[in-house]
């Protein structure tokens, strides 16, 4: 042990580049702000490990969505904070939702060892935190509010790890006010992001070899309500369709009002728009999206569904839903199901209502007992599991499009267009960063396993 920690020390005093390890929770927002975080590093001269304990920081990215990933970031923290007796000198920072909305509770719950902490309202300030925490100050920056100038973090480049697809946040916030979520406390309103700034980083994605971008917000289908001459969203799907390069676009999360008929039509025309779309519905029962503050209804939500397989007749759909919100009952939960048993998910993610502090749901009566969530989460997968099963007997014999983006055992491997993993033995490596047609000869639920055409 001595031995390490002198070694450790010896480290420090070398002139060699510091090492920063980054632990990324959540979404992919949270995965693209960390992105974002890591080019701002990588200018400030940082080397980054993938080993905690050989870290000059450590930075979490945290997520406070449910209870869980807050137990994990803490249990997280317990375990990093080690890193200070290998290393004296070692910082530990903190940032993302939890930061946001615990701020300096956090840095007590922790013991103190926190030095320092922002969310994804101030990421561009992390030069001048960082210079404060060399002077051994805590830097500690919950803003209230996001900056006049949060825009700013876009002049940074990210770092991905993928050279052939990329992530580009679109906006930030949500306005929306589902009452079991904390996701206004921790990212505030919405703000869409130019779409100058949008398109001028396509453009140098593409420059730099990309042929896929995924567009990101809490919200994307709203993006430009908010400008002082509102811009519709279909309007920057065609503005990118246009740059040549772009072979592929996704988006999420799409809000189901906001999936207007002209945001379908330009699914419909825009032959590089991937034929998937994540489109959250929450729950079945009128009722409990009343509750929710949803602001639409199962038949709603249903007839979107059949608009958009109007004009993408083959549109993977997934969805989120969330079992056992307070006052859920038998009957309700039996409208979820009916549900996914008429949408076909081909991907559904199922969460257990967990009570969100200074939620208004988290007030409410008739919380639902957790063998009760857990008894229905159970028969919603089953469910689900049987769909998917259903759904993955269509693709053998037909020909899909994944863009390769991964060699590893003798594979290629690539999310096609219904954004299914694909597998093709082959070495043909030159194949990678490429979409390319692939014969299907095989479907399970999550995989496809094909030849090349
Ligand atoms: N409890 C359970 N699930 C939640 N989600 C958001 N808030 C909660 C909560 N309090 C789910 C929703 C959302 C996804 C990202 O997380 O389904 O779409
Ligand atoms: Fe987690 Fe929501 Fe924050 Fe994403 S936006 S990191 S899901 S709390």
């Amino acid at each position: 042990m001595t031995e390490t920690v002198k070694g450790s020390e010896e480290r420090k005093t070398e002139k060699g580049p510091k090492k920063v390890f980054i632990k990324t929770f959540g979404c992919q927002m949270n995965v693209n702000d960390s992105e974002r975080i890591k080019g701002i590093l990588k200018r400030l001269g940082y080397e980054f490990t993938d080993d905690w304990k050989r870290a000059d920081l450590i930075l979490l990215n945290t997520c406070t969505v449910r209870e869980k990933p807050d137990r994990k970031v803490l249990a997280h923290i317990g375990e990093y904070k080690k890193v200070k007796e290998i290393n004296p000198r070692a910082k530990i920072g903190v940032c993302g939702c939890l930061a946001q909305r615990m701020g300096e509770e956090l840095d007590r719950r922790a013991g103190g060892v926190i030095d320092l902490m922002f969310s994804s309202y101030n990421i561009h300030h992390l030069p001048e935190l960082l210079e404060k925490v060399e002077r051994g100050q805590k830097a500690i920056e919950i803003l209230d509010e996001p900056p006049e100038d949060e825009w700013e973090m876009f002049e940074y480049p990210t770092i991905r790890e993928n050279p052939y697809w990329a992530f580009v946040t679109i906006m930030k916030g949500c306005d929306k006010d589902c009452t079991y979520c904390v996701v206004p406390q921790t990212r505030g309103r919405e703000r869409s992001r130019p779409i100058r700034s949008i398109l001028q980083e396509i453009k140098d994605l593409v420059k730099d070899g990309v042929k896929e971008v995924h567009l990101l917000g809490q919200n994307v289908t709203a993006w430009g309500k908010d400008f002082e001459t509102p811009i519709p969203f279909s309007y920057l799907l065609y503005k990118i369709a246009e740059i040549d390069g772009v072979e592929r676009i996704r988006f999420t999360t799409g809000y189901p009002s906001d999936l207007t008929d002209d945001l379908i039509k330009a699914i419909g025309e825009i032959p590089q728009i991937a034929d998937a779309l994540h489109l959250p519905f929450q729950s079945g029962s009128n009722r409990i999206l009343r509750l929710m503050h949803r602001y639409y209804t199962k038949e709603e939500y249903l007839e979107k569904v059949e608009k958009l397989r109007e004009v993408r007749p083959d549109i993977a759909l997934s969805a989120d839903v969330i079992v056992g919100f307070p006052g859920e009952t038998e009957k309700d939960f039996e409208e979820t199901l009916d549900l996914v048993e008429k949408a076909k998910f081909e991907q559904l993610f199922s969460f257990k209502y967990s009570p969100r502090p200074g939620t208004p749901a988290a007030e409410y009566p008739d919380q639902v007992p957790d063998e009760v969530k857990t008894e229905r989460m159970h028969r919603l997968l089953e469910l689900q599991k049987r769909i998917m099963n259903e759904l993955s007997r269509r693709y053998p014999g037909r020909v899909v499009y994944p863009l390769f983006e991964r060699y590893a055992d003798g594979k290629l491997i690539g999310r096609d267009e219904h954004n299914k993993w694909v597998e093709v033995k082959s070495d043909q490596k030159h194949l990678l960063g490429k979409i390319v047609p692939v014969r299907v000869k095989e479907a399970s639920a999550y995989v496809l396993y094909g030849e090349l055409v």
